[in-house]
């Protein structure tokens, strides 16, 4: 196996872990990304399931007929990891990190010192926040010199329901309908085989239990964090980020599609979630995810406007966007055999690519977390050909002014 422990990113990019939004614009240039050359077939973009969706109950466990392929680690059997299955306890914090701590990032201000959250001075959690508040006006200023396409928001993000927009996707560089994507656009790993493996949704109560995992197996992720989430648990966006993970941007509310909202409501979701990463961090995130994938030109200029990248994730004519399908299982809708089975195809094909390549996953569940712990981390560290999960040490770190 070969695997690396070194400070991560999701995988080799000349990429700054973080910076001040006025730093940024010159370093675009220099991003490493690799344009997909194929597009997924129309219709299939991976997506999560809403905020607040609770896993429908399906009556008892089917029996166990798996053992988990991580033995020791706890994850029930496969065939058992379904909607409806028993929880467990969740993990207290293992340590605890007081203002003052120095991240393991060589360049990183120390841990700030930060009063409790008042909840008044933040938006309502899992809803678009406003977009005429003062810290948005304020933020609206990034755009300035900027140029930001005059493209209509989407009806709600979705090829069916707006067959207008869909029917410009390609001129729109919409992601959503056709798989479209830009050359700012980052969609895999440059090295062959090298995984870039990333989480979205979180930090949620099952988060801790992940990153133990990682922990143990020295592999290093990218966290797609959603702002109103860290105003519940900042205390574990700590944690990920002091155990070498990185931190990335995936809106406030995760409520609507980006595509959807006005300039004013991008810069909202976007603006809150780098606001609270920085109270939490002292440091601002320089990336971002949309949410469901769900991106085009207008979206993109702004994100990069406010000195976001996106990132994507990897997708390829035979397989589709590489998403494990991890949030059908906690959403009832495929079982876990199923969802892994699509995970081993996603490697499969991805060996055979002249690129690495970067997988959707989620920490908002505990079955997504089971899923990865038991079954799709030990299939990816096990792989042959291997996988290198590196990371780097050449990432370039701009110290925050
Ligand atoms: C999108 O809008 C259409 C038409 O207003 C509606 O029928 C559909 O349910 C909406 N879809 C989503 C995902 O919100
Ligand atoms: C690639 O993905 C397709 C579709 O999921 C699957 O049928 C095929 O077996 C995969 N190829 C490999 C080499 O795993
Ligand atoms: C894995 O990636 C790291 C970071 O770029 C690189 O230094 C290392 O040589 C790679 N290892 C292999 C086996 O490709």
């Amino acid at each position: 196996m070969r695997f690396y422990s070194i400070p991560a990113a999701l995988c080799v990019l000349s990429l700054p872990v973080f910076a001040h939004a006025d730093n940024l614009k010159a370093r675009h240039e220099r991003i490493a990304h690799k344009r997909q050359t194929t597009s997924p077939p129309p219709g299939s973009s991976g997506a999560a399931p809403p905020p607040g969706a609770t896993p429908s109950s399906s009556g008892p466990p089917p029996p166990a007929t798996f053992t988990a392929l991580d033995t020791g680690t706890g994850i029930p059997p496969l065939s058992s990891i379904t909607s409806g299955m028993p929880t467990q306890a969740t993990l207290a914090p293992s340590v605890t990190f007081t203002p003052g701590a120095s991240p393991p990032v060589s360049g990183a201000p120390p841990l700030p010192s930060r009063a409790p959250f008042v909840i008044a001075d933040w938006p309502p959690v899992n809803v678009v926040p406003p977009g005429n508040s003062p810290e948005v006006t304020e933020w609206m200023k990034e755009l300035d010199g900027h140029n930001i396409p005059d493209l209509s928001p989407t009806i709600n993000g979705s090829c069916e329901d707006d067959p207008k927009a869909a029917a410009d996707s390609a001129s729109r560089g919409w992601w959503t309908c056709g798989g479209i994507t830009r050359a700012t656009d980052i969609v895999n790993c440059p090295d062959k085989l090298t995984w870039g493996i990333s989480f979205d949704d979180g930090p949620s109560p099952y988060t801790r239990k992940l990153l133990k995992y990682l922990d143990e197996k020295d592999l290093k992720a990218m966290f797609f964090v959603v702002g109103s989430r860290i105003l519940e648990r900042p205390e574990i966006l700590v944690e990920e980020y002091m155990a070498g993970h990185e931190i990335s941007v995936h809106t406030w509310s995760h409520s609507k599609p980006l595509t959807s909202l006005t300039n004013a409501e991008v810069v909202a979701e976007l603006g809150w979630t780098r606001k609270i990463i920085k109270d939490v961090l002292g440091v601002s995130p320089t990336t971002f995810r949309p949410p469901w994938g769900d991106i085009d030109d207008r979206v993109r200029a702004i994100s990069m406007a406010m000195g976001m990248i996106p990132i994507l994730w990897t997708s390829t004519p035979a397989t589709g966007p590489f998403d494990t399908n991890d949030w059908k299982v906690a959403g009832g809708l495929v079982p876990g055999p199923a969802s892994f089975d699509t995970f081993n195809a996603i490697l499969g094909n991805a060996s055979t690519m002249e690129t690495g390549f970067i997988v959707l996953q989620h920490d908002l569940y505990e079955i997504t977390v089971d899923l990865a712990i038991g079954y799709t981390l030990n299939a990816a560290q096990t792989h042959s050909p291997a996988f290198n999960v590196s990371t780097d040490s050449s990432v370039e770190v701009v110290r925050q002014s």
